[in-house]
């Protein structure tokens, strides 16, 4: 009766589990003060482009006029095609249908799924964002792990000893930051096509990318559409993790088995979600204009220059580290049990961050740390970790 692949999870998600223990800290020394740089979680408010349309969708839902009920399950034309404007930046040319609005990638890279046979293969690389695994779990699929490592950079490369049938791909990467060149990611697209496999290619963090080398989306390479879905979100583009969305893209050209995915997916959708609210899609819409587009770049230069100042500590106190670049994330080298160097820093200095185990096996002895706290916050946890004995 039960879906027994639950009992094959670990006991709790990473961020619960450490949500969990900052909470029963918190509780036992109400007087300390905690710096979270643990989960990504975003601090600056949303910028005035986006408030200023979300109050605006409020004042419009007000009257009889411009109330909206149920919306097209797929997002609203003027979202689809801001996304399909943003997207001609990068030379990419998308039809609005390909384009699926969401509540946030972490839903729909978990969504997916429904579309795919349980007996399909999974390439992950390891460390790996946690969803993409408890996700194939709960279905029973078999994984594979690419380590992702010093050595090759964290950015491991097609091998023809795994038969995989979905591959994971997020770039620039979650924890490690590593992100792939364009000549990478052709391999990954022609190994793809040659194959049949499908890639899930997690764009989360493209806002980010400064090294011209680096592709924003995957259909920067050709080919792609007929092998790669596309996942993206406004959370860390935008500071959307509180207010949900995202867009995922299947171009028509992706066809599997004589099924078109693009259709299964609006299937899927059509059947089982009902849309992301009018008023997020507003302001999601307002993250495209140029004015918006302004306001957040300026948000990513602030967290850009808080990863700085921790990479900059880091080389005073001889800590290895990569990341920070192309990524809100600084993935460092504890030299030792992950999970302890978590307790050891919330004990001493009262700094979280998020203890590689938690991506994998390859995580063990790494540590991530968020860029997106405070310019304060960031700066006294730096100065804490100056007196922290490693
Ligand atoms: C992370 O910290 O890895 C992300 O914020 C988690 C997420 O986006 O779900």
């Amino acid at each position: 009766m039960i879906n027994k692949n639950y009992a094959n999870l670990k006991e709790s998600y990473l961020f619960t589990e450490i949500g969990r223990r900052v909470k029963a800290y918190t509780q036992a020394n109400p007087d300390k003060k905690v710096i979270k740089m643990g989960i990504g979680d975003v601090t600056k408010p949303l910028c005035k482009a986006v408030t200023d349309a979300m109050n605006n969708a409020v004042i419009e839902m007000s009257t009889k006029e411009g109330f909206h009920g149920y919306g097209p399950e797929q997002g609203y034309d003027f979202l689809r095609n801001a996304v399909a404007d943003y997207y001609k930046n990068f030379g990419v040319s998308l039809k609005s249908d390909e384009i699926f609005i969401s509540d946030g990638a972490k839903s729909d890279l978990g969504n997916i799924l429904d579309l795919f046979d349980k007996d399909c293969n999974v390439l992950v690389q390891d460390p790996v964002y946690p969803v993409y695994v408890d996700t194939n779990i709960m279905d029973g699929r078999k994984i594979y792990y690419a380590d992702a490592v010093e050595k090759n950079g964290y950015l491991p490369m097609p091998s023809e000893t795994c038969d995989a049938d979905i591959i994971y791909i997020c770039s620039p990467n979650n924890p490690c930051g590593a992100a792939y060149t364009r000549d990478m990611l052709e391999e990954w697209v022609s190994y793809a096509n040659s194959r049949g496999a499908v890639i899930l290619f997690d764009s989360a963090y493209e806002a980010f990318i400064e090294d011209a080398q680096v592709p924003h989306s995957i259909y920067e390479i050709s080919g792609a559409e007929t092998c790669a879905i596309e996942f993206c979100s406004l959370s860390k583009t935008a500071g959307f993790t509180g207010t949900r969305c995202g867009y995922t893209i299947v171009p028509e050209a992706l066809v599997r088995d004589g099924f078109e995915l693009r259709k299964l997916w609006l299937r899927r959708q059509t059947t089982k979600f009902n849309g992301v609210s009018y008023v997020v899609q507003r302001g999601a819409e307002a993250v495209f204009s140029a004015e918006g587009q302004k306001q957040i770049k300026e948000q990513i230069r602030y967290y850009k220059n808080n990863a700085a100042i921790i990479a900059s500590t880091f080389d005073v106190l001889g800590i290895s580290y990569t990341g920070g670049v192309n990524s809100p994330y600084i993935w460092l080298d504890c030299k030792c049990d992950s999970w302890e160097f978590f307790d050891k820093l919330l004990n001493e200095i009262q700094v979280v961050g998020t203890p590689g185990a938690g991506f994998g096996k390859n995580g063990e002895h790494h540590f991530r740390l968020t860029s997106f706290s405070t310019l304060e916050n960031t700066t006294e946890a730096m100065e804490r970790f100056k007196k922290l004995k490693l």
